[in-house]
């Protein structure tokens, strides 16, 4: 698929068919992972796909939607704030790096046919907790991955000229 065409196909999907992800398709989704740009390519981070029914429910139940619920899979990136590199002003630039696998992540997902959305809004400690992990690791963004119910709903975008210039 066209590059522009995925990025035009990535949408936030919040329903989800059931039906199982090919184990093959995991396997493509890890290669665009590793592939991401990161800090000094220190890559804090760590990519973790859910379909174990047991831990699937306790992330469900530390998101108050109901976004993660029908998806056969979640996915959680994981950031490593110390491995990651440091601003001069010694700030860790994980949020950074973990953005950027997450969107590797969900533009591949886009290319295979499946849905994704970018979830932030969980209780940090509950899903820490469900996957065994504690500082410097945490988990800093979800989504649910799995063939889309429905279309996502229609959206406008900010006008281009606004949020994108040449300066010449
Ligand atoms: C960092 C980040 C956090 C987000 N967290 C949530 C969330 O917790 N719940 C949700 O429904 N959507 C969440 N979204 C999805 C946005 O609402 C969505 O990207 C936006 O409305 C644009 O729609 P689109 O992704 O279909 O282009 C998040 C997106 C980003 C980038």
């Amino acid at each position: 698929m066209d590059f522009y065409e995925v990025l035009a196909r990535r949408r936030s999907i919040r329903n989800y068919r059931p039906d199982p992800i090919p184990p093959d398709i995991f396997e493509r989704l890890g290669a665009a992972v590793a592939s991401a740009p990161s800090a000094c390519n220190r890559q804090p981070w760590k990519v973790l796909v859910v379909t174990e029914p047991g831990l699937l429910e306790a992330i469900r139940n530390a998101c108050p939607q109901r976004l993660l619920t029908g998806a056969p899979a979640i996915a959680a990136v994981l950031g490593n704030a110390a491995e990651a590199w440091k601003r001069p002003e010694g700030d860790s630039i994980v949020p950074v790096d973990v953005a950027i696998a997450m969107e590797h992540l969900v533009l591949a997902a886009a290319a295979e046919g499946l849905g994704s959305c970018w979830v932030c809004a969980y209780d940090r400690k509950k899903v820490d907790a469900a996957f065994g992990i504690a500082a410097p690791w945490s988990v800093y963004a979800l989504t649910p991955l799995g063939y889309p119910a429905m279309p996502a709903a229609t959206l406008t975008k900010k006008p281009l000229a606004e949020i994108f210039e040449v300066i010449a």
